[in-house]
């Protein structure tokens, strides 16, 4: 069986790549300020800004493959701290890269739909990229890192996530579900505001997390698009998770992106076009109201 060392093991894709590995791999993993368990897995701590730590984990994982998860993922966390940001998303991708090649190993980069700028949406491997935000840049920088300095690398860029993690925390990736609880126990009262004119390809993380396990155990090389079956706007979204929650949606309220007040610019229509995953892989990817169903029988 071959070892697989996963970054950011604490976060929320993280927590279920492990568990879903776990089948496939040996797997080990780094977190980073939150002590991460889980059963079967070997897990270190480590920090992206800090290659001697880095280096000794690699060391002592000897992981066959490196599935590169970690970051600062939040855009508005980037969009405040570039510099930060740059050294995180971009350094330790790089530093990752050329240990695999010296080492002859595989390495799977974790990306996002966002290094588009979402004025064409369906977007497929090939689309050139055109990243608005901070977040956005350090990632497309680190994929043409990797693909520079790694030749067994692949690149998944991921659409939007939505699901549960795995451990007891606040992520980030539950807000909306966290802002509707607070409004069917009368905590809040305003309706959350969602736009109707932003269009994501959302996936269930359990989902992603079984393709990029797939992928990473499969001889693809390249980029590789990861997302829901179906495009979906950040409105109509909300009306289906307060199906599945038995919420009214009186609870959400949508508004147009122009219109609102957003530092950090986030791209209209990053749909992804994943024909390709179709054709490499054998995970069944589904449309929100069956991911959402899986989650919340
Ligand atoms: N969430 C989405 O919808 C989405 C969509 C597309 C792509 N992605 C990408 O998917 C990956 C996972 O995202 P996520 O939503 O699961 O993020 P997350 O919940 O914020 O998890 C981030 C992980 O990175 C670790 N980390 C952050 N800074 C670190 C540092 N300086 N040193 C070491 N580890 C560090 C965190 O460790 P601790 O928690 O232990 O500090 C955590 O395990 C990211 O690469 C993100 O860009 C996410």
């Amino acid at each position: 069986m071959k070892t697989t060392l996963i970054t950011g093991i604490s976060g929320f894709l993280g927590g279920h790549l492990a568990t879903i590995a776990k089948d496939q791999f040996r797997v080990a993993g780094l977190f980073h300020t939150y002590t991460a368990e889980i059963p079967g897995v070997r897990t270190f701590y480590s920090s992206l800004k800090d290659f001697t730590v880095l280096q000794k984990n690699l060391d002592e994982i000897q992981a066959d493959v490196i599935i590169h998860n970690a970051a600062m993922a939040n855009p508005d966390t980037c969009e405040a701290n570039p510099a930060e940001a740059e050294k995180i998303n971009v350094g330790s991708s790089e530093f990752l890269a050329k240990w695999c090649e010296t080492n002859d190993r595989r390495m799977v980069f974790i990306s996002t739909d966002m290094v588009f700028d979402g004025t064409k949406g369906n977007y497929r491997e090939k689309d050139e990229v055109n990243p608005l935000s901070i977040y956005a840049k350090t990632k497309a920088k680190a994929e043409i890192d990797i693909l520079t300095h790694c030749r067994n690398s692949l690149i998944c860029r991921i659409a939007l996530m939505y699901g549960k993690g795995v451990f007891d925390r606040l992520y980030g990736s539950e807000w909306l579900e966290r802002e509707l609880i607070k409004r069917k126990n009368n905590v809040i009262s305003d309706p959350v505001v969602l736009f109707h004119d932003q269009f994501r390809s959302m996936i269930s993380v359990s989902k992603a997390a079984e393709a990029v396990t797939e992928a990473a155990g499969r001889d693809i090389r390249g980029i590789l698009h990861i997302a829901g079956s179906e495009r979906v706007s950040r409105f109509d979204f909300g009306r289906k998770l307060c199906a599945v929650l038995k919420i009214p949606e009186t609870f959400i309220v949508s508004a147009k992106y122009d219109d609102a007040n957003i530092r950090t610019p986030r791209p209209k229509d990053v749909s992804l076009n994943i024909t390709k995953a179709r054709s490499l892989l054998t995970t069944q990817f589904q449309n929100i109201e069956t991911g959402l169903r899986e989650i919340y029988p």
